[in-house]
């Protein structure tokens, strides 16, 4: 039995006819630009998330950027983030001008470890950007309360956080402002690039909407701010209108799936299963799990079909361009997670035979 990482098609098969109605319509109706899908997709956005402004956006990449540039983060500044992500959550604060600050991780969520934050703040730290990893939300409450404290701002890297609450309340209400990445394979995927920023704060929203629009302000050819073309591509907004209402039905199928991982590899020795902190639902954007003979039983997997990913195999500030940012502190737990983790497949189109084929496979190594 092969057993595929991501099913795309599969998502299309599901919303075909609707799929192609909307892309027809863009295209034919000729409103290629920041047009009415992209009104109702920022609208449908905001309301899931509970927010008071969602602004979409061209990548998660450029969400980051684009809030980056309103909250005026630039040369000099210093953002706290971890090296255990995707590299867009440190190039944009790169890209700004300002230093990327790591701080190590949790062993167990692979978030930002907060007891470990105020020791890297220094006169020149403006924000702390953690990242919302694999699911789940990272220490809403205690990132805040030191954010507080030291009169810094929270930025939200919610690219893997749709839908991912805590205590009931959804990413992009813990920070001034948040961004989501639409790219394939996330839990609300584009047909090709997208993102969003959301923000509660008024002001944000104006910058974020004029800087994706090369910083133009309400009258045309007048710039307020240095921007990008970085606004959403029409068909992308449609598409994602769409999907969009199938995330209740792919989320429950990923949580049986989560669920079955999560009863039936229990008690194996030498496997830890992810865990969800409390308060905190998990979306399973990954199943990530951990174990010291990773490369061994990802090679045991592949033979049996199962892939498997590493999210990530080497920290940010092993990679070339990164490597001056490398901190005087330890980041041994980071070092130590990105040599243990392997995520299994999860995704809303496993068949309960792949499943347990998955299940089955882990068991047979261990
Ligand atoms: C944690 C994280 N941040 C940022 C991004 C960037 O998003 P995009 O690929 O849409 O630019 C991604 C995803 O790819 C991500 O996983």
């Amino acid at each position: 039995m092969q057993v595929p990482f991501y099913d795309i098609k599969a998502q299309y098969t599901d919303l075909a006819s609707e799929l192609d109605a909307v892309v027809h319509d863009v295209i034919s109706g000729g409103n290629y630009v920041l047009g009415p899908h992209n009104k109702a997709f920022e609208e449908a956005f905001a309301k899931l998330h509970g927010v008071k402004h969602a602004i979409a956006v061209h990548s998660g990449t450029d969400a980051l950027r684009i809030m980056m540039d309103a909250a005026g983060i630039g040369r000099g500044d210093e953002v706290i983030t971890t090296a255990f992500t995707f590299v867009a959550s440190v190039e944009t604060i790169v890209q700004t001008g300002a230093t990327p600050v790591f701080v190590d991780i949790d062993p167990a969520t692979f978030m930002l470890d907060a007891s470990k934050i105020e020791a890297a703040i220094t006169s020149k730290t403006k924000a702390i950007l953690p990242i919302h990893l694999f699911g789940q939300l990272f220490d809403v409450v205690r990132i805040n309360e030191i954010a507080k404290k030291h009169g810094l701002i929270v930025l939200e890297d919610a690219a893997q956080a749709i839908e991912s609450t805590h205590n009931g309340t959804p990413a992009g209400n813990f920070g001034i402002s948040a961004g989501y990445s639409f790219y394939v394979t996330k839990n609300l995927g584009a047909a090709g690039d997208g993102g969003m920023i959301t923000t509660n704060d008024d002001e944000t929203d104006e910058k974020c909407r004029s800087i994706r629009v090369h910083g133009m302000g309400r009258e045309r050819y007048y710039y307020d701010h240095l921007g990008y073309t970085g606004r959403l591509d029409e068909i992308q907004a449609a598409v994602l209108t769409v999907k969009m209402t199938k995330l209740g039905e792919w989320g429950a199928k990923k949580l049986v799936t989560a669920n079955r991982y999560l009863s039936e590899l229990a008690g194996i020795d030498g496997l830890t299963l992810p865990i969800t902190s409390p308060g905190n639902n998990h979306t399973f954007h990954q199943f990530t799990v951990k174990t010291s003979q990773r490369d061994e039983l990802q090679a045991h997997l592949r033979d049996l079909g199962v892939p498997s990913m590493i999210y990530y195999p080497v920290p940010i500030h092993h990679h070339t361009p990164y490597a001056s940012f490398t901190p005087t502190w330890s980041l041994d737990v980071t070092e130590e997670v990105s040599k243990q983790v392997l995520s299994l497949p999860i995704h809303p189109h496993l068949t309960p035979e792949q499943v347990t084929h998955v299940i089955e496979s882990v068991k047979s190594f261990f």
